[in-house]
């Protein structure tokens, strides 16, 4: 079987790895996690990045940093993982769902706008499967409403918009080292910022909310959000090839172009003035229904090649159900994902490409 994805784990990740487990700092202290902070804000452009335990716990703290609760909203894509949404919902708040546009397949800052009210308190974009979202307009709506952005760069890492790395333009950056990310700690996650005051309500919640000046003192509810020195050793060492990771699935993309595109395929959005990273390849399979994906998946798992589907529409999920949004729904079920990551070779593109045509021919 071809996987979906695979971490690229090498001799560095494993002497690292092996180095802190030696040491004896097993959980979060020890020197990796202060290195992979440094190193990891460094690339992002920000001055400051607090590792957490995931992704999902990294953008339920941007909302307890904000103190965002009951009573409040919080605008999310429609499309998106179902995280951007539920911590808004596990921090006693509504998550509203905006469309994404056709072009990026990002929060259509238009329809951000449309949904703001007195309660909103922050704004979420999510870079999607690697294309920044249009932070330039939704800057522009963040300052006129005084409404926090958050960006949830899970799926981004060294994505640039207007030359600037996401996770770095919104007031926070919310990050996802999963194993199935462009790198990863297995599990873990980071958010970046630039502002001092943030970073350290970050750190004192990720840490139950234990005053940094007298131990035991607890000056607030917190968590514990942190993640292991082990962990943060696998990220020192992926930060050494980040850039090689990138320039690698790049390579993945334009080869599946060359299969795909001239067959009539749409492939992932590439904007101007966006240097989107390619962290999984998306294929839109126009005019089929969610159920002829379906199949196509089924006919592509027969060959040995593991896919995905988009996404669902949150709005569609049992527990958010609302009106879903037009463009959000069309998109999530004619997209498919197919095999990313380093490693893959020209051979297996060229076979799961010309499968996948194959199986969309049978299914249409
Ligand atoms: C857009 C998005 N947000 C948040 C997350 C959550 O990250 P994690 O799986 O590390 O909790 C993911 C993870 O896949 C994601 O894709």
């Amino acid at each position: 079987m071809i996987n979906i994805s695979q971490p690229t784990i090498g001799e560095e990740e494993l002497r690292l790895v092996s180095e802190a487990v030696s040491s004896g700092w097993v959980s979060s202290q020890g020197k990796f996690t202060q290195e992979f902070e440094e190193l990891f804000a460094a690339y992002c452009g920000t001055k400051y990045c607090i590792l957490t335990a995931n992704g999902t716990v990294s953008l339920h703290l941007a909302m307890a940093v904000l103190n965002i609760g009951p009573g409040d909203e919080v605008i999310v894509p429609d499309l998106t993982f179902v995280a951007t949404a539920n911590i808004v919902k596990v921090a006693g708040a509504t998550p509203v769902f905006a469309d994404v546009r056709k072009n990026d397949w990002c929060i259509d800052s238009d329809d951000v706008r449309r949904k703001i009210t007195p309660r909103t308190k922050a704004i979420i974009p999510v870079h999607l499967y690697g294309h920044p979202a249009d932070m330039t307009a939704l800057k522009v709506i963040a300052d006129e409403f005084k409404i926090p952005l958050i960006e949830d760069a899970a799926e981004a890492h060294g994505a640039l918009h207007f030359g600037q790395k996401v996770g770095g333009i919104g007031l926070m950056g919310s990050f996802s080292f999963f194993g199935n990310k462009i790198i990863t700690t297995g599990e873990g996650g980071g958010l970046t910022t630039n502002s001092e005051e943030i970073a350290s309500r970050a750190r004192l919640l990720r840490d139950h909310g234990m005053s940094t000046t007298k131990r035991y003192w607890y000056t607030q509810i917190g968590f514990n959000y942190r993640m292991t020195n082990m962990q943060a050793a696998l990220g020192v060492a992926q930060m050494k090839r980040i850039d090689s990771l990138i320039a690698q699935r790049d390579e993945i993309l334009s080869i599946y172009r060359h299969y795909l595109e001239p067959a009539g395929f749409t492939l992932n959005p590439s904007l101007e003035n966006n240097r989107p990273v390619n962290w999984i390849t998306c294929v839109l399979i126009d005019g089929i229904e969610k159920t002829q994906r379906d199949n196509i998946q089924l006919i592509l798992k027969e060959r040995g090649i593991d896919s995905r589907p988009f996404f669902y529409c949150l709005s569609e999920l049992p527990m958010y159900q609302t009106d879903s949004q037009p463009v959000s729904s069309h998109l999530s079920k004619i997209g498919i994902n197919l095999p990313t990551f380093p490693g893959l070779t020209e051979a297996q593109i060229k076979f799961i490409s010309e499968e996948f045509i194959i199986a969309v021919e049978k299914c249409r």
